[in-house]
């Protein structure tokens, strides 16, 4: 009897699982289509964004709540950002809703497809549609050809797509444009209809392509952007309830372009700076909070004294110059520092807790970090840390001591890869804190010039000297 139970209660969850499972499936292809579709690839940094407006419909016979995308491996794999947005009613009252996407998976998608899933604010009915709006970032996306390269060569790159947009569902229309920082083409792949004006390459209109189309291109093209990469970056946060925020960033960076091939003539270099040199960069511009103070720059031969602070009340900008120009190849490993003001960036919270709003990603303009650690040194006395990010990091806590620590101070530390500009928003550490420790180091100060003194006192008062009484 017992086991009859268990068998028919299997069959239920197996039937249940299994009209999930082709619910799953229907939604994902022949309930949805895509009506029109533009992608935009801006290639003229060495960071690639892609823009996707797609306008979906849904043709199935029950709500959708979510809508998936379709990404080769190799973009997947050098994916450092995805944003997706639905844009709600229209011209003037048009409003752009921010959606939640995750990595999904689904069983055999061709090609290794990755997919990604946008999770729609409300279920899209039958008959109706929706615009989405779509930002990938991609780094390391565009591959120097020829690999080395002399002192006054342009640099060339490949980057490599598909005239198609991919995708799980029917696209109905669809055009891809795409923008090279100057007119020089080297070569590009044709896939009809494809069209070139100026700086840029159009491919389509194409109608009716089925589910995970796909039609690989190489666009072969001059780009001499500084392929600025920081290989790693430490920015460390040291707050001082004194009223200062001192902060120290140690750079690992690389200019991650064609490599430097021949000896390097600095006599060239500086006589025919337009034509030389075009490939490399001797400055970088890093953007930081307005009411900076006591900003050095240095290496591992000491201060640098070319740097340059402009601050207005806005926005405070670093411009810094390496020792020597940076060619495709060469590194340069520096250390910024410089202190706020602490009221600037330290709040209280509602429940009476302290937290740190400081803003993430790396202070350098334009400029991929691959690994990125964010190590916030707390006050000592300070407890039960906890911090807040506007995307996964990987979180950690650790503690450090320095000169009159006693029990030494608490450090939050953040980790993560793939650092574009657009991770430059705020996240928070939050932490309680007692202000009776803020105390704790002058007492101890104090007590130990009294000690000190009273020494003195003492061996004043008393006579050592060898005599008889
Ligand atoms: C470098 O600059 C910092 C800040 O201006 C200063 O404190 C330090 O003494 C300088 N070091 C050398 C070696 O000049
Ligand atoms: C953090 O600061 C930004 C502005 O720099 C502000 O927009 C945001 O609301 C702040 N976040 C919190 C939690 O205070």
């Amino acid at each position: 009897m017992e086991g009859l139970m268990t068998a028919r209660r299997a069959t239920v969850i197996l039937v249940i699982f299994s009209s999930i499972l082709s619910f799953i499936q229907t939604s994902s292809s022949q309930q949805i289509q895509i009506l029109t579709a533009e992608r935009r690839i801006d290639l003229t940094s060495h960071i690639v964004r892609v823009y996707l407006t797609l306008k979906v419909e849904n043709i199935g016979t029950s709500p959708a709540a979510e809508i998936l995308l379709a990404f080769p491996p190799t973009q997947a794999e050098h994916l450092a950002l995805i944003k997706a947005a639905s844009i709600e009613g229209k011209r003037k009252k048009r409003t752009i809703v921010p959606l939640d996407v995750n990595p999904t998976e689904l069983p055999d998608t061709p090609n290794g497809a990755q997919l990604f899933s946008v999770s729609l604010q409300k279920p899209l009915n039958t008959g109706e549609t929706v615009t989405l709006e779509v930002l990938l970032i991609l780094t390391h996306s565009l591959e120097p050809f020829p690999t080395e390269i002399g002192q006054s060569d342009s640099q060339l790159v490949y980057y490599r797509d598909s005239a198609i947009i991919l995708s799980p569902y029917n696209i109905i229309e669809q055009t891809t444009y795409v923008k090279t920082p100057s007119t020089k083409l080297e070569s590009y792949t044709r896939v009809d209809p494809t069209n070139r004006a100026g700086t840029e390459l159009k491919y389509g209109r194409y109608d009716d392509r089925s589910p995970y189309s796909f039609s690989p291109i190489i666009v072969h093209f001059e780009n001499n952007h500084p392929f600025a990469v920081v290989e790693e970056l430490e920015r460390e946060l040291e707050v001082s309830h004194w009223g200062s925020l001192q902060i120290t960033e140690r750079y690992k960076l690389v200019h991650a372009g064609a490599k430097h091939k021949g000896v390097f003539s600095r006599v060239e270099y500086q006589s025919r700076p337009s034509v030389s040199g075009v490939s490399s960069f001797k400055n970088l511009l890093a953007r930081l909070p307005p009411r900076v103070h006591s900003v050095y720059y240095r290496d591992e031969i000491g201060n640098i004294s070319t740097s340059h602070l402009r601050a207005d009340s806005q926005k405070s900008e670093l411009e810094i110059e390496p020792r020597y120009p940076l060619f495709g190849g060469w590194k340069s490993t520096f250390v910024i520092g410089y202190v706020l003001p602490l009221q600037d960036f330290l709040f209280e919270s509602s429940d009476g807790r302290r937290y740190l709003n400081f803003s993430f990603g790396c202070p350098l303009v334009e400029t991929v970090v691959d690994k990125l650690t964010i190590k916030v040194v707390l006050p000592e006395g300070s407890k039960d840390p906890f911090s807040v990010a506007p995307f996964t990091v990987e979180q950690s806590l650790e503690r450090s001591y320095s000169y009159l620590d006693v029990v030494g101070r608490h450090v939050v530390v953040l980790k993560k890869e793939n650092i574009v500009p657009e991770h430059t928003i705020p996240f928070q550490v939050y932490y309680k804190f007692n202000p009776i420790f803020m105390l704790a180091e002058p007492l101890m100060l104090v007590s130990v010039f009294f000690l000190l003194f009273v020494a003195c006192i003492a061996y004043l008062h008393i006579d050592l000297s060898i005599r008889k009484s």
